[in-house]
């Protein structure tokens, strides 16, 4: 299957959890990818066992690796035509003791680091278009006390890409963006999660149960909609909240 062929793509946390499903379905679909995150010899590895693909050192919180990246990205491939905002981070902790310290690092990466994306990615996009896909959480949209900031910090990028999606339209640019929403999936940042419990076990099950379907879901199962909105069959899906969440979002 091709549904991206000769698309050129950017993931950032594309090394590991959802990015790298996101990076590994896109290869498998035709994309020319980079893969851009702080992770090295990972990133670097996954790029060499792929067909078309290249690593980048990107933190997503500085504009300077941004504009390194996009750069790089454009001298092998081309021009940008899809952007997926992956890399994030997730703490717990309650308006009563979440320190400020967290806010920080929590906007820094999941916000900032989503908003300096969006920008590279209108300016790199222009008149040739392109897909920007937002990746957000069920969270943003129904926030837990104990994952105060989290929240908040996923609640911004569902905003934001409402905002960009508005820009592109009101200034004629053919540039979709679009935010994707998964519920509990299985990756590394989940795993140490479920390791911080104690009870793993009792964890899974516990997780699982947030969502109608009743289980965690697989880092695939996100990349499959990524896939959908990367690709021209989304071609009229604008400031859209595609949730792939198991039904997280509608459960009590
Ligand atoms: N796993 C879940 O249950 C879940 C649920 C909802 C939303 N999400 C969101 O999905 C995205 C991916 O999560 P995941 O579970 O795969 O996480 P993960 O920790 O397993 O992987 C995240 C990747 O991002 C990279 N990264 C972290 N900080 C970075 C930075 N500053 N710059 C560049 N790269 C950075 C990491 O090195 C890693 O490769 C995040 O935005 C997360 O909030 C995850």
């Amino acid at each position: 299957m091709t549904r991206l062929s000769g698309k050129v793509a950017l993931v950032t946390g594309g090394a590991r959890g959802i990015g790298r499903a996101i990076v590994e379905r896109f290869a498998a679909e035709g994309a020319h990818v980079m893969i851009a995150d702080i992770v090295e010899d990972e990133g670097r590895a996954l790029a060499a066992a792929l067909p078309d693909a290249m690593f980048h050192t990107l933190d997503v919180s500085k504009s300077a690796d941004w504009d390194a990246a996009i750069t790089a990205l454009q001298a092998r491939f081309g021009p940008l035509g899809v952007l997926v905002n992956n890399a994030g981070t997730s703490m717990s902790g309650s308006i009563a003791d979440a320190p400020e310290a967290d806010w920080h690092r929590i906007m820094d990466i999941n916000a900032l680091g989503a908003f300096l994306g969006c920008q590279r990615a209108v300016h790199a996009m222009g008149v040739h278009g392109g897909s920007i896909i937002n990746v957000a959480s069920s969270r943003g949209q129904r926030p837990s006390s104990g994952q105060a900031i989290y929240s908040a910090s996923k609640a911004a990028v569902l905003s934001l890409t409402r905002s960009v999606a508005l820009h592109c339209g009101e200034n004629g640019l053919p540039i979709r963006c679009n935010a994707l929403c998964p519920g509990v999936i299985e990756t590394p940042l989940l795993r140490q999660h479920m390791a911080s419990l104690g009870d793993e076990a009792a964890a899974r099950v516990q997780l699982g149960a947030m969502q109608v379907m009743n289980r965690i879901g697989q880092p695939e199962e996100i990349a499959a909609a990524a896939l959908f909105l990367a690709s021209d069959e989304a071609s009229f899906v604008t400031g859209a909240e595609l949730n792939a969440d198991g039904g997280f979002r509608i459960r009590d």
